[in-house]
């Protein structure tokens, strides 16, 4: 079972779900880890490096990960949740949704724009290039620390938000014992409206 259905998640939707969920963990770590080490050091710059690859993958991913959810069903929330629940649960997973894009392409913009002109080659492999910086944003010192800040506070944000997804996925699983954790875990529950 490939696809969603209705009433569950497929191989796909669940593999997209596992993998960028290790990544970002890895990644939110990373970045604060990295962000207190020595600036000069070649260890440093290895990890800056490392967090920039992976930060591109995430970003590929997410892009893929969003066209295979708008080509399939969404599977529906379980009967008896409350309106505001509902809404929550969307909104809760449209602002991951956007964090996805967001903190990786505001990272980008921020290497794009600092002076030190430092190159992107994820895994050492494929160049990126920098993005354009808008003038308007003043010296590429300002503009750096501008999407340094709105990547720092993004990535805060998401942490936020992937606490209070977790709290939600565990109260669904032992509060309200419905099929919302076990469908994200297996195929079994899309395969009940097959
Ligand atoms: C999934 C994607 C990403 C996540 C979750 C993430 C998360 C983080 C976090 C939590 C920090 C530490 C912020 C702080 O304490 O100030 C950080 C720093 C940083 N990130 Fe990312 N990041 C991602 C992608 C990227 C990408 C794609 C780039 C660049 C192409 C990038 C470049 C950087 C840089 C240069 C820093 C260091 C900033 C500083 O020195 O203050 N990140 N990131
Ligand atoms: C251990 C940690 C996690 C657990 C237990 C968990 C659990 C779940 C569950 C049960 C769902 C299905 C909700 C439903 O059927 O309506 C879900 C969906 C989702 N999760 Fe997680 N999750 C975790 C980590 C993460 C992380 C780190 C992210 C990324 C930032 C994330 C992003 C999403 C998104 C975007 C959806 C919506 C999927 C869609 O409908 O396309 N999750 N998660």
């Amino acid at each position: 079972m490939l696809r969603n259905t209705r009433t569950g998640y497929g191989t796909i939707a669940i593999a997209f779900h596992w993998t960028m969920a290790v990544l970002i963990v890895g990644m939110l770590a990373l970045g604060i880890y990295m962000h207190e080490l020595p600036p000069t050091a070649p260890e440093t710059f290895q990890l800056y490096q490392l967090h920039k690859s992976i930060g591109f993958v995430v970003l590929a991913l997410a892009l893929f990960r969003l066209i295979w959810r708008l080509m399939n069903p969404t599977p529906k929330l379980p009967d008896g949740m409350h309106k505001l629940e509902r809404l929550a649960a969307h909104l809760g997973h449209v602002g991951l949704y956007a964090l996805l894009f967001a903190i990786p392409i505001t990272g980008w913009f921020m290497v794009s724009a600092s002076p030190w002109g430092i190159p992107t080659v994820v895994f050492n492999v494929l160049p990126v290039p920098h993005l354009p910086i808008p003038e308007l944003l003043g010296t590429k010192e300002q503009a750096e620390s501008l999407f340094k800040a709105f990547h720092k506070y993004a990535a805060f944000l998401l942490i936020a938000l992937i606490v209070v997804h977790i709290a939600a996925a565990l109260k669904h699983h032992f509060i309200a014992r419905d099929e919302t954790l076990k469908r994200m875990l297996s195929t079994r529950p899309a395969n009940e409206s097959a």
